[in-house]
């Protein structure tokens, strides 16, 4: 068993794990309908890997005897303005989330709750990889501008992305 608050607080971010997968395959429609089906692509890989994010979560808490709590997941944004401003809003998200996991790494060693402070470890690593990934792509659109050929060649770079299944152990 962990500490409720914990449970609570691990529980809240596994529902943002969810919304995550949401907003990212909310972006992937959206390119779909842009014509962009490399970047549509590059947001269903990152939406199926968000959905892992959030079964660490859920097999974590199972493992610790605490319960698993489904909530509600929010309707994300259908429309962007732009393939930039789609990007500079991943860039952002992903921002945003790493704060949550320093945050959920801050009340564990509070709690003095280092099995969980350990389980979030991995996550901390991911967010570096997070960040980095988004504002690598994000950098590739501000330098493909507004130009159709720049798009297009980052397009295809996009449709090259698989889907790379955690291994258990990790
Ligand atoms: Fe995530
Ligand atoms: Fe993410």
């Amino acid at each position: 068993m962990i500490d409720e608050k914990m449970q609570e607080a691990l529980n809240y971010q596994m529902n943002r794990e969810l919304y995550s997968g949401y907003l990212y395959l909310a972006m992937g429609a959206y390119f779909e309908d842009q014509d962009l089906p490399g970047f549509g692509n590059w947001m269903r890989v990152q939406a199926q890997e968000e959905l892992t994010h959030a079964m660490k979560f859920y097999d974590y808490l199972v493992q610790r005897d605490s319960r698993v709590l489904l909530a509600e997941i929010e309707k994300p944004p259908s429309e962007w303005d732009s393939p930039l401003a789609a990007f500079e809003h991943v860039y952002e998200h992903e921002q945003m989330v790493t704060g949550l996991i320093n945050g959920l790494v801050d009340l564990a060693m509070e709690l003095s709750d280092h099995a969980t402070n350990n389980f979030l470890q991995w996550f901390v690593a991911e967010q570096v990889e997070e960040e980095e990934s988004s504002s690598g792509v994000l950098q590739k659109v501000k330098l493909a501008g507004k130009s159709g050929s720049g798009l297009y060649m980052l397009d295809q770079e996009l449709a090259q992305r698989v889907f790379n299944p955690p291994a258990a152990s990790e």
